[in-house]
């Protein structure tokens, strides 16, 4: 199983490459790492298994932060909603997204950077992205269209692929500059602003 001290934190030049395609079908190595990024995720969400282990809790992974340049993501989140999302995704490739941004108002986080970094990463509103999804032990090829929360994240993680990290992402000038494009994400159950 995959501990803290396997994840390839922001000082490893490793997280600035490029991934490459994986070649499918998955070989079983491929199927491994992918499984072994599944498994991550639901262990740093358990309660028990996350004490234990001392793990930090994540919505998304990618392959290189296991230290495998191979384009592979697996999110599990909820949306702004409560709508559950599960994508273990191999070789997505983006489609289009739009020019209107979005943002989370307390920032981004990521297992690969151990320290608070404060200020705003703008990611397209909406992202439609093609790709394999990876459902019991089969390959399926997909379109799909994420929009808010979601499309947040999966940028985040296709960032990874192209070996960028959400601190590239901020303005160096003025952290919290809100484009005029972009708006926050609202989750549900969230107070309005005053
Ligand atoms: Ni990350």
């Amino acid at each position: 199983m995959i501990l803290s001290k396997d994840i390839v934190k922001d000082d490893n030049p490793l997280l600035k490459e490029k991934s490459v395609d994986v070649e499918i079908p998955l070989s079983k190595e491929d199927e491994n790492t992918l499984k072994e990024m599944i498994e991550y995720i639901f262990n740093s969400i358990d309660e028990e298994i996350s004490a234990k282990y001392d793990l930090r809790a994540a919505v998304g992974i990618a392959a290189p932060q296991i230290g495998v340049l191979k384009k592979m993501i697996v999110i599990y989140t909820f949306d702004e909603l409560g709508n559950e999302w599960f994508l273990p995704i191999v070789n997505p490739k983006i489609v289009s997204y739009s020019d209107e941004l979005a943002y989370l108002k307390t920032g981004e986080g990521c297992l690969s950077v151990d320290r608070e970094v404060s200020g705003l990463v703008m990611r397209p509103k909406r992202t439609t992205f093609k790709g394999y999804i990876y459902d019991n032990g089969e390959l399926v090829y997909k379109t799909i269209k994420l929009e808010n929360y979601l499309s947040i994240v999966f940028n985040h993680e296709y960032d990874h692929l192209r070996g960028i990290l959400f601190p590239d992402r901020i303005n160096k000038e003025n952290p919290f500059f809100i484009p005029n494009n972009a708006s926050p994400i609202k989750f549900e159950g969230e107070e309005d602003e005053k």
